[in-house]
């Protein structure tokens, strides 16, 4: 029996690949038996996030600015100028702006969250969705986050930029309706990262390290994720052991978003 966990040959394009849960998907993903194409705007992160993938992955590095469609459409052809086809698609860079309640949030950052956040995720499936199309096959996984599913003092705009990438892979999800193309996303909660650290130490300023107990202590799993556990799910996604699976946002939070 073929087994439906396995992306061999599969082509796996990830954006974000040289952040944390970037690096762990395309790690997974490769290890699974996709070829991987990786993008991101820090290009030396990028070529050490590719440089220990398995040579079977054949990885492509190619840096860009997900906000600019003219570097988004290039990414994508490099990605099918170089493997003709794109399978998967994990569409996950994203930044966390400013740590600042609503009265004091700088517009200039929160047109730049939305920027990134929303637009760089809407031109990704832009874009890739075409290919998708075409052959019939494939699948997205956005993501998104537990922000997208609850508010979050001092990150609104992080959270409303979380809550519209659930709107368009819903909607995306509904637009592929009768075909093979399958968009969903994930919902990361408190991963064990810069981002996170950024976050609590922007919300407690001057206050000291927040003891692990009290950052635990809303989470029934009673500890942080791993991004090695969101590439989990990105890798199901991904592979036709999903094939009922679109239109959903899946959480991988330690069951935080269920407390
Ligand atoms: N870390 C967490 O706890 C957590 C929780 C929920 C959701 N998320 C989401 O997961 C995704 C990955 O986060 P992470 O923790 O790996 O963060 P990270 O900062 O380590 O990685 C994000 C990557 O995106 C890239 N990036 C940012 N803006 C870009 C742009 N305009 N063009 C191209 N690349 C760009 C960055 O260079 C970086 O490598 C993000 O969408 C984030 O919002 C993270």
């Amino acid at each position: 029996m073929p087994d439906r966990i396995r992306l061999d040959g599969k082509v796996a394009v990830v954006t974000g690949a040289a952040g944390v849960i970037g690096t762990a998907t395309i790690r997974l993903l490769a290890e699974r038996g996709a070829r991987i194409v990786a993008v991101d705007r820090r290009e030396a992160d990028l070529r050490s996030a590719v440089r220990d993938l398995p040579a079977s992955a054949e990885p492509l590095a190619v840096t860009a600015d997900v906000t600019q469609e003219d570097e988004v459409a290039d990414y994508v052809r490099a990605a099918t100028d170089k493997f003709g086809t794109i399978d998967v698609f994990h569409n996950n860079a994203g930044i966390e702006g400013e740590i600042k309640s609503i009265p004091d949030y700088p517009l200039e950052t929160f047109r730049k969250v939305l920027d990134v956040n929303v637009v760089g995720v809407f031109l990704g499936m832009k874009h890739v969705l075409p290919v998708m199309l075409k052959q019939n096959r494939g699948s997205i996984i956005n993501t998104a986050s537990i922000a997208g599913l609850m508010g979050s003092p001092q990150i609104a705009v992080y959270s409303a930029s979380k809550h519209a990438v659930i709107g368009l892979t819903k909607s995306a999800a509904w637009e592929c309706a009768n075909t093979a193309v399958r968009i969903n996303c994930v919902c990361p909660g408190l991963i064990d990262s810069r981002m996170l650290s950024t976050i609590i130490a922007g919300r407690n300023p001057g206050g000291g390290p927040v003891p692990n107990d009290r950052l635990v202590e809303r989470i029934p799993a009673r500890r942080l994720g791993h991004a090695s556990e969101v590439a989990s799910v990105v890798a199901f996604l991904a592979s036709d052991e999903a094939s009922y699976v679109s239109g959903s946002a899946y959480t991988v939070d330690g069951g935080r978003t269920a407390a």
